[in-house]
């Protein structure tokens, strides 16, 4: 099951959790309220998954890269790391799935509030259109 809550407002490390204490947890349905679908998937299999391939078609998604976010196999891995973490828009869905390792996605709600997603190995999310969102590595790589 997704993870996310409201984020704290400290300037700490990118890479921790950032939970309010008390917790502020967020539900899948208010996460689907700002248009951010969550799908678990097996990624294992992501070379033959009909049950990607079928969302795939349903929602139209016909691009397809991978990226590996580590030090020695991204290019401009610094400047990358520092781009993604800047919030930012786009013009059309940002469609991510987790093939392996772990990290944040952050969006903003319609107060202007961050929420945090954990996303791990078989995750799967859609953000919509026009969403304030940036993302991160998480605590289990040492440094970014
Ligand atoms: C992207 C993510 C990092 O735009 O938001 O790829
Ligand atoms: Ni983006």
């Amino acid at each position: 099951m997704v993870e996310a809550w409201y984020m704290d407002d400290s300037a700490e490390d990118q890479r921790k959790p950032h939970r309010l204490d008390p917790g502020r947890p967020v539900s899948l349905e208010q996460l689907q309220q700002l248009g951010v679908f969550y799908w678990k998937l097996d990624a294992d299999k992501y070379e033959n998954d009909p049950e990607l391939e079928k969302i795939r078609k349903e929602k139209n998604y016909c691009w397809m890269d991978i990226i590996t976010i580590c030090k020695d196999k991204l290019p401009n891995y610094e400047e990358k790391i520092k781009m993604f973490y800047e919030e930012h828009l786009h013009l059309d869905d940002e469609i991510r799935y987790i093939l392996d390792g772990s990290g944040y996605f952050d969006v903003r709600d319609k107060e202007d509030k961050w929420i945090r997603i954990f996303m791990e190995k078989g995750d799967m999310i859609t953000l919509p259109a026009g969403i304030y969102h940036r993302f991160t590595l998480d605590e289990t790589v040492q440094n970014l």
